[in-house]
């Protein structure tokens, strides 16, 4: 039976030989000994994704004929006409003496998906002059392409996108000759010039990408006009302006890519028949036309993050092919439109950050094909009823007021659900059919009204895949049962910030590195945090916490941001590095951690942010910490810190400081010159357009799955309690701008240096509560930012300088109890200061002192004229009454937290979009 079988294969074998000799001559031996040639310059590396080594089966033994060989193709002749080497897991170098260019007769040639190990595309390819599609796409090629390209006038489709590095220096040149081309693809190539106008002239042109190629200028308009246009994507090119012109669509336009581009203008009431239409993070305006309902083969409409207004068109109703609709964050108003029950076809929807009214419409709830659901940020209120969105995977529903539908039963949970968030839904208790996902990754609950403690079934289904959530801003009291082992061994951030947890420190399991359980009422020590070797922000601030700060911290050495500020701990900072530290930034205010500032520090080179406030740390002024260049604020202030701060030798570097706080210590000697003399950040006065706020950017990994590595960017601001006009605040983010000195309740002696006067863009200084004499530099007049100035109780003497009345913004001034003497300068804001700014000034006198000054010398007061200045209201002022935490602190930290949570959902939401997006090309292709 065996043999037989043998013997019919054989057969068959022959047979095929015989057939295949028949019909086509063998290939010629100079272009087999090419090939072969071609094939041994290079390795074999299956680590490329998903590749097939087609070149391995290739062998001049082996019936010889390589046009037989995988991706070889051969004309009547048997000459070479057609390579196809994609993904072919190639590793190597392409030379300009490569055999490939011995193969003369080559029209189609495909080196896509090859690691070319970032080397520069060889002259050569100009050889190829019959080539007509050319394609060396994601193949890690660098440098400049060679300008011999140019040379192939026959090229029908050019494909060199997505190297590594690719320049091309002169593309309307490059370009040039290639008259016939219908597709073009040049996207991640550094262009860098206005967009190729000539390509206006190439009538077959059919698809042209240029994506992500550094162009600028003004996209012509003629473009428009081809007559066999289908696709265009010219996104994420922020330089390049334009508009969608109104009329003359000649081409048959299907596909419309212009996200992250200068375009502008208003979408045109006709705009062709579009498939896929994506205009995201551009500047268009206006209503939508409501002759987009028209396009009824539109499968993708993505025109998020522009600024139209007005409402969603009724003939939305017709886009039933629709499968992607992103409408986001484009200033729609109105109720939820209620005709989306027939785009059944729908993976998903995005609708956030509108104005959106009313009640969310059932048949919404219909839609069974949706995989991404995204209401945030709108005003909509109703019942969500999930049972019937099978394939549900993310849904947004944060930031509105929204309930449940009631029903527990396993049925009716989305099984595919992996990312749910219902921030500020109004919610009072965690919903039941969490306990059944199987799938979840990311919850977040925060702002709700969830109180009681945390229960274990929550992660029921869940256990194995949670990696992220935030339940901050409740009143949750603690955990279930006490239970505060997480066991949620995938866990990566979790955050329970501002809730009432009332327990001893939860551990954080291994792999954690966003751990936030600020602002609750925790107890006990904080050894349990050791268990967590990734950590990469640490915030126990505003807990009841004691003990001594472990050691492990110093060897976690991933560790950017530890606030372990307000709190109860107490013995030595023992933050020793051995490992290296890239901390950003330290908080341990209010404390009682007593003994040195660990020299370790100094290890520290990325460390911005330092605040020993509010302990009892005996030590002098420490020197050493100049060399953190990048250091923006120290606080030192309520310490024992003591002794001079500079002698004759020192040095200083603290180019980048903006505050420094070292007020309620024993420092003596003179007031430090050359520490000031350092401050050059606070020399300059930089003009932002917007309020910026001092504060670091972390990267965090979004998963465990090492992979597919996604991280999320999170701002982190930094906050402090600061003296601002006499009263201490807590800022829960401070503004770029503000530069600071408070050198106050110290025992400096000696006068006020010049130099002060040089830092130009100090808002705030304070110098009271010293002993300093002598008098009041005028050089202090060259401070034009200076809101707030305190000199009071020192022992200063002769007169207040008059230039000081050129201070616009300063409205607050203290130099009372000193022994200064004669005329209170007169008008702008000195006009605004009260008699307890003066007083105990024996010598002064003037409004607003009851003792007029005899002698008129030339102390004139200013001319009115520079009183209209006085309504000026310092550009801090304003916008800092919506950070203050103490005042108002619902809305104001609900507002600076919504903003964060904005953004990380959106960075999501982008990841997301880009799946589906692939999702959606890949289906187009084929
Ligand atoms: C294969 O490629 C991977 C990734 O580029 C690289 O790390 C590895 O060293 C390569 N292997 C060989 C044998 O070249
Ligand atoms: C265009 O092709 C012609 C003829 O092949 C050639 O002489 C010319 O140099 C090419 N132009 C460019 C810019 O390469
Ligand atoms: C949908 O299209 C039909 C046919 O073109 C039209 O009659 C109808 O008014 C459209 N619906 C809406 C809501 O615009
Ligand atoms: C949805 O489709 C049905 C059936 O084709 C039609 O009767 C209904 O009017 C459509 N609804 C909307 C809002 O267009
Ligand atoms: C939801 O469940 C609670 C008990 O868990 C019950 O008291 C309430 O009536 C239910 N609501 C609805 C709408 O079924
Ligand atoms: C920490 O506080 C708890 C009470 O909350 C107390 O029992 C314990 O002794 C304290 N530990 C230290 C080291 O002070
Ligand atoms: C203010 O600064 C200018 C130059 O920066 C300097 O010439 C002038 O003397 C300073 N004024 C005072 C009062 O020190």
């Amino acid at each position: 039976m065996a043999s037989l079988l043998y013997a019919l294969l054989t057969w068959i074998v022959l047979l095929m030989m015989i057939h295949a000799s028949l019909a086509k001559p063998l290939c010629h031996p100079d272009e087999s000994s090419a090939l072969m040639e071609f094939k041994s310059s290079f390795q074999i590396n299956r680590t490329y994704f998903h590749c097939v080594p087609k070149v391995e089966s290739w062998s001049l033994h082996r019936l010889g004929d390589c046009c037989s060989w995988d991706g070889v193709q051969c004309d009547t002749n048997g000459h070479v006409t057609g390579l196809d080497l994609s993904n072919s897991c190639l590793f190597g170098t392409i030379t300009a003496n490569s055999s490939l260019f011995h193969l003369l007769r080559l029209e189609s040639l495909n080196l896509a998906f090859n690691d070319f190990n970032n080397s520069s595309i060889p002259y050569g390819f100009g050889n190829l002059s019959r080539l007509q599609n050319l394609n060396l796409s994601y193949s890690k090629t660098s440098g400049n392409v060679p300008s011999d390209i140019s040379l192939l006038s026959r090229l029908i489709s050019l494909d060199l996108s997505r190297g590594w590095n690719l320049v091309i220096p002169n593309v309307n040149n490059f370009v040039q000759n290639f008259t016939m081309l219908r597709e073009l693809d040049l996207s991640y190539i550094s262009i860098s010039s206005p967009f190729p106008h000539v390509l206006a002239n190439f009538s077959s042109l059919k698809s042209v990408k240029l994506v992500n190629s550094r162009l600028h200028g003004e996209f012509p308009v003629s473009i428009f006009q081809l007559p066999n246009l289908e696709v265009l994507d010219i996104s994420v090119n922020y330089n390049l302006s334009g508009s969608i012109p109104e009329q003359q669509w000649g081409s048959p336009l299907k596909s419309l890519s212009l996200w992250r581009t200068n375009f502008s203008g208003e979408i045109p009431i006709s705009i062709g028949n579009l498939v896929f239409l994506s205009l995201s993070e551009c500047h268009f305006s206006g209503s939508l036309p409501s002759s987009l309902g028209n396009l009824s083969q539109l499968a993708h409409m993505d025109i998020s993050n522009n600024k139209f207004h007005g409402h969603i068109p009724a003939s939305f109703a017709n886009l039933t092919e629709l499968s992607f609709l992103d409408l986001g964050d484009i200033q729609l108003s109105g109720p939820f439109p209620s005709s989306f029950e027939n785009l059944t076809r729908l993976v998903w929807l995005r609708l956030s950050y509108n104005n959106l009214q009313g009640e969310i419409p059932n048949s919404l709830w219909e839609l069974k094909n949706l995989e991404f659901l995204g209401l945030s940020g709108n005003n909509l209120s109703g019942t969500v009823d999930l049972h019937k969105l099978n394939n549900l995977e993310v849904l947004q529903l944060d930031f509105n007021n929204i309930s449940f539908v009631n029903k527990t039963e396993i049925s009716t949970t989305p099984p595919n659900l992996s990312h749910l968030y219902l921030d500020s839904c109004n919610l009072h208790e965690f919903p039941k059919f969490l306990g059944y996902l199987r799938k979840l990754d990311s919850v977040s609950l925060s702002h709700n009204n969830i109180g009681g403690s945390i229960p274990m079934w929550m992660w029921n289904g869940s256990r194995e895949t949670l990696s992220h959530i935030d339940l901050s801003h409740n009143t949750l009291t603690g955990f279930e049962n006490g239970h505060n082992d997480l066991p949620l061994p995938k866990l990566l951030h979790l955050d329970i910030s501002s809730n009432i947890l009332k327990t001893e420190l939860p551990s954080p399991p291994p792999l954690t590195n966003y751990y936030n359980i600020s602002n609750n009422i925790l107890f006990g020590g904080i050894q349990s945090i050791c268990g967590a070797r990734s950590l990469i922000v640490l915030d126990l601030s505003n807990n009841s916490l004691n003990g001594t700060i472990p050691s492990c911290l110093g060897n976690i050495d991933s560790l950017s941001i530890l606030n372990l500020g307000k709190n109860k701990l107490e013995g030595t900072i023992p933050l020793a590095y051995p490992k290296g530290c890239v901390l950003k930034m330290i908080d341990l205010t209010e404390n009682r951690l007593q003994g040195l500032v660990p020299r370790s520090l100094v290890n520290c080179s990325m460390l911005e942010y330092l605040n020993l406030g509010y302990n009892q740390i005996l030590d002098g002024f420490p020197l050493w910490l100049s060399k953190l260049t990048e250091l923006k604020a120290i606080i030192l202030k309520s310490n024992k810190f003591h002794g001079p701060i500079e002698t004759y030798r020192s040095h200083f570097n603290f180019s980048n400081l903006h505050i420094m706080d070292l007020s309620s210590n024993s420092f003596n000697g003179e007031l430090p010159s050359k520490l000031f003399q350092s401050f050059h950040a606070m020399k300059v006065v930089v003009h932002q357009d917007k309020l910026e706020y001092m504060n670091t950017h972390e990267e965090l990994p979004l998963s465990s799955n090492t992979s597919f590595l996604v991280v999320w960017e999170k701002v982190l601001d930094f906050g402090m309690k600061l003296m601002s006009k006499g009263i201490e605040r807590e800022y829960s983010k401070v503004p770029y701008a503000l530069k600071e000195i408070d050198l106050s309740n110290n025992k400096f002696k000696g006068c006020i240096p010049d130099i002060i006067g040089d830092l130009k863009s100090l808002v705030w200084l304070n110098l009271s509560n010293n002993i300093l004499t002598g008098s009041i530099p005028p050089s202090l007049a060259n401070l034009t930012l200076l809101e707030s100035l305190d000199l009071s109780q020192n022992n200063l003497s002769g007169e207040i300088p008059q230039q000081l009345v050129q201070l616009n913004f300063l409205s607050s001034f203290d130099v009372s109890h000193n022994q200064l003497s004669g005329a209170i300068p007169q008008g702008s804001q000195f006009n605004t200061f009260k008699i307890d700014s003066f007083a105990m000034n024996e010598g002064l006198c003037g409004s607003p002192l009851p003792k007029n000054c005899t002698i008129v010398g030339d102390n004139l007061p200013l001319p009115p004229s520079l009183e209209e200045e006085n309504d000026k209201e310092s550009p801090f002022n304003l916008d800092w009454k919506v950070v203050l935490i103490g005042t108002g602190l619902g809305f104001p930290i609900g507002f600076v937290l919504g903003n964060s949570i904005i953004d990380e959902k959106n960075m999501w939401f982008l990841h997301y979009s880009k799946i589906i997006a692939g999702r959606w090309n890949r289906l187009g292709r084929h």
